[in-house]
């Protein structure tokens, strides 16, 4: 199963709270199978997951109580390859220009719709920014660096969040 959805972030991004969600991603997705991609933009998140469906059916359904973020929206659900796009991402990271996708919130906090189309363009955009981060590296802090391992970064944010 495949999903995507957006939100609106309860705290600034770069809060300790988005270390917390992606330390807590790291640890229980591997296990269960499932893989993705989460977007930070300012005052937003974007998340695409994927895996079998009764892991991420009621991950979903954690997700969506929790008090970190609000106004989540399903953008595409659907049955789709075992295979994962995004292959061993348990969970990717990166802050995104919203503004250049035409997603970001106007300042009334009303936010863009989102057509079918338009959900699988930010799905692909996903998909690639897994596979050039892994090549390239990015900039953003809690992000994975070029070629990190996984348990290399999970221990860079576990460190990051003592201090
Ligand atoms: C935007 C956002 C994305 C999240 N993504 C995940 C995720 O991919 N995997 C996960 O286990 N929890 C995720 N969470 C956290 C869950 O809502 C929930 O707190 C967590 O799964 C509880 O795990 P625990 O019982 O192991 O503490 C996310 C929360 C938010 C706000």
């Amino acid at each position: 199963m495949q999903l995507l959805y957006r939100s609106v972030a309860r705290d600034e991004e770069f809060a300790e709270s988005d270390l917390d969600i992606l330390l807590t991603a790291l640890k229980n997705n591997g296990p269960k199978g499932i893989s993705g991609f989460l977007w930070r933009a300012r005052g937003q998140f974007f998340q695409a997951l994927h895996g079998p469906k009764e892991a991420v059916a009621p991950l979903m359904e954690r997700i969506a109580r929790d008090e970190r973020h609000s106004g989540v929206e399903i953008l595409l659900r659907e049955s789709r390859d075992p295979q994962s796009p995004f292959a061993d991402w348990s969970m990717g990271y990166d802050y995104i220009a919203e503004d250049s996708l035409g997603l970001g919130m106007d300042p009334n906090g009303a936010r863009p719709v989102i057509d079918e189309a338009k959900a699988r363009q930010i799905w692909e955009a996903m998909v690639e920014q897994a596979r050039s981060q892994d090549e390239w590296g990015t900039h953003f802090p809690y992000a994975r660096k070029r070629q990190e391992s996984l348990d290399a970064w999970k221990e860079r944010l576990e460190m990051v969040r003592q201090v």
